[in-house]
């Protein structure tokens, strides 16, 4: 017997455990009758049930059939960059392997997938001549998800910019990147928009910008002023833009587009009309840099006043190109960012100060706070008045431990997808227009400056063998899509 545990509380257990039993024999039979909204919490009809992953991170075959280097590549070989000295070269070989991976999302029941396209395996110099056998892989997994029933959604850059344009034009820092962004995304409407009908332009500007050109932590490792990477967002936003454009003039008639996005994600600390109100403001004035001027079509006051001498050169023009209507916009969610309470100062809303003592999961930077899930796409779909969001992102890292006997229960994984679903479960139910979510991620991967280090899968991956595991997580999820529901 457990030292901490007394023989009362052992016998109080033991009852507790035998309850389970008949009470488990009443919920399969409950299960019998009519299922109604009271004990299920069912997500919509036609909800989309799907799980992420992106190239860079689980590919490998970082020279197979004429792919060129991208900026992750130089910057993951460099000494020190990476917390274990790995790199991506193999990740889950996955470039091999798609077959199978493809059988693991089916097993999960997923009707959907978001992976990433890699700009260097279809255009090896950033431009120019395109590398046919690049497209080749592509079209063979997406030929093979649509085979096995799953809609295949794309992203178009998940931050392996070719080295080339790193080295020629210097990366975002120049205009000419995005438009070298554009003729890509173009080819690719153009060869694959007959089957991929939903595609993302570019995820998380919002941290490969700050991370790669202001921090120096992420690729291209560069620690710039801040007018400069002001400048560099402009030319993500711009390129995005410009990229829809594209797409709509090469895509087949019913292609989708839109962005996939680290919103900064605003909650109102305590949920009173004033803070709710403080809340919307926050969530456009801290997105000012990158999802508002893409849905409004300029940079706020407040922006252009905080960023003052710093603040992006921008034309009337490109505003215009950066603003081209999409068809829906992609929220990654994970930690909450700002808890937000009203101000009279302008533009109306304080962000408190966290707490050295709020809860994270495994990865410190992921605070947990379910309610994320409710109030960015209720705040975002209010603001923007948007008809069509994605969680395109959300999960978790666990210090995932195998067991001897091969199993993996990653119940912190399962205590926070549970929490963060049944708030996202709510807002659909009060109409907020989710109208799908991918969860991140497929399988472990590369977790870029943490290496291997950092588990966000919710199936295991043997590294040296490359054997998949399905974690408890996995189960859970499976019931989840199966449902439609969270059980309560
Ligand atoms: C967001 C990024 O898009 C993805 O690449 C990363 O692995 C997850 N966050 C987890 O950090």
């Amino acid at each position: 017997m457990p030292n901490d545990v007394s023989r009362r509380d052992f016998a109080k257990l033991a009852g507790l455990a035998a309850l389970g039993t008949s009470s488990d024999a009443a919920a399969a039979k409950a299960e019998e009758r009519p299922v109604t909204n009271d004990i299920l919490r069912q997500f919509p009809h036609d909800f989309v049930w799907g799980t992420a992953t992106s190239s860079y991170q689980i590919e490998g075959g970082a020279q197979a059939d004429g792919r060129g280097p991208s900026i992750w590549d130089v910057f993951s070989h460099a000494q020190g960059n990476i917390e274990d000295g790995s790199n991506g070269d193999v990740a889950c070989d996955h470039y091999h392997r798609y077959k199978d991976d493809v059988r693991l999302i089916k097993e999960l029941g997923c009707k959907a997938y978001r992976f990433s396209i890699a700009w260097p395996r279809l255009f090896p110099d950033g431009d120019g001549r395109p590398n046919p056998k690049g497209l080749d892989f592509y079209n063979r997994l997406v030929d093979e998800l649509l085979a096995n029933g799953i809609t295949p959604y794309a992203t178009l850059y998940h931050w392996d910019l070719p080295q080339a344009l790193q080295e020629r034009v210097g990366g975002w820092r120049s205009a000419d990147t995005a438009k070298a962004f554009a003729d890509y995304s173009g080819y690719v409407a153009e060869h694959l928009t007959d089957r991929v009908k939903t595609v993302f332009t570019v995820n998380e500007c919002g941290r490969f910008i700050p991370f790669g050109y202001g921090l120096g932590i992420d690729a291209p490792g560069l620690k710039l002023p801040q007018a400069e990477v002001n400048q560099a967002r402009h030319h993500v936003a711009l390129a995005h833009g410009l990229a829809v454009q594209a797409i709509r003039a090469k895509g087949r008639a019913g292609t989708r587009v839109g962005m996939a996005e680290n919103i900064t994600a605003c909650v109102p600390a305590i949920d009173t009309p004033e803070n709710i109100r403080a809340a919307e403001i926050a969530t456009r004035e801290l997105n000012a840099g990158f999802l508002n001027v893409i849905l409004e079509g300029r940079y706020t006051d407040a922006f252009l006043a905080w960023a003052g001498k710093d603040a992006p050169r921008f034309t009337a023009e490109e505003l215009k190109t950066i603003a081209a209507p999409v068809d829906f916009v992609g929220l990654n969610i994970y930690a909450p960012q700002a808890y937000v309470v009203a101000s009279d100062r302008a533009p109306g809303f304080d962000v408190l100060p966290m707490p050295a003592s709020f809860p994270h999961m495994s990865s410190p930077w992921l605070r947990i706070g379910p309610e994320t899930a409710y109030w960015v796409p209720r705040l975002a779909a209010k603001i923007w008045n948007l008809k069509t969001v994605y969680i395109t992102e959300n999960g978790t890292s666990s210090d995932d431990q195998m067991t001897p006997d091969g199993k993996v229960h990653d119940l912190d994984r399962v205590m926070y997808l549970r929490n963060y679903l049944g708030q996202l479960q709510r807002a659909t139910a009060e109409g907020v227009p989710v109208k799908g979510y991918f969860l991140w991620s497929l399988m472990d991967n590369f977790e870029w400056v943490f290496g291997y280090r950092q588990r966000f899968g919710i199936y295991h991956v043997d590294f040296d063998t490359q054997v998949r595991t399905p974690k408890l997580s996995a189960s859970f999820y499976r019931h989840v899509i199966a449902k439609n529901a969270l059980l309560v």
